[in-house]
């Protein structure tokens, strides 16, 4: 059915491996959710279904925001915001998709993830991959130096 989000492409890839991985997954979720939420006629079942994708988005960001916190990264407040937010409009989704139970609503949701997960990964953490990569060249280039004063000693 349905495939909001298509194949993965190259260009969500972020270069740091932990994080491309739980976007790998996220991905893949909101890609099966797209389809079974289509199908799925029980209520309940389409509750557990929003609950899953909510429960993979907390551990995901609560993983992004730990490596955030432990290279101390700048924009952090902001970043951590975002995720909240998406939360918070999760929720709201669910309670529609209780409250109306049409494909109509779950094509919207689905929609949305998609779309949120696409300008999220390429515009938002794309930025902090890049800070990481950033302090991964600048402690890359620091070692030689350290290297060549153990070496005279
Ligand atoms: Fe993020």
């Amino acid at each position: 059915m349905s495939k909001h989000l298509g194949e993965w492409k190259e260009c969500y890839e972020l270069g740091i491996e932990d994080i491309d991985l739980q976007h790998h997954f996220f991905f893949n979720l909101i890609n099966r959710l797209a389809n079974e939420l289509l199908q799925a006629k029980d209520v309940q079942f389409r509750m557990d279904l929003i609950n899953e994708l909510n429960a993979y988005a907390k551990f995901h960001f609560i993983s992004e925001e730990n490596m955030m916190r432990k290279y101390e990264y700048p924009d952090f407040l902001h970043h951590r915001n975002l995720h909240i937010e998406l939360i918070g409009q999760l929720s709201t989704k669910e309670n529609m998709l209780i409250l109306v139970d049409e494909n109509a609503e779950a094509d919207a949701v689905i929609l949305f993830l998609g779309e949120w997960f696409q300008d999220h990964t390429r515009n938002i953490d794309r930025k902090f991959a890049d800070y990481l990569l950033e302090m991964e060249t600048a402690d890359c280039m620091q070692q030689p130096k350290e290297k060549s004063i153990t070496t005279e000693n």
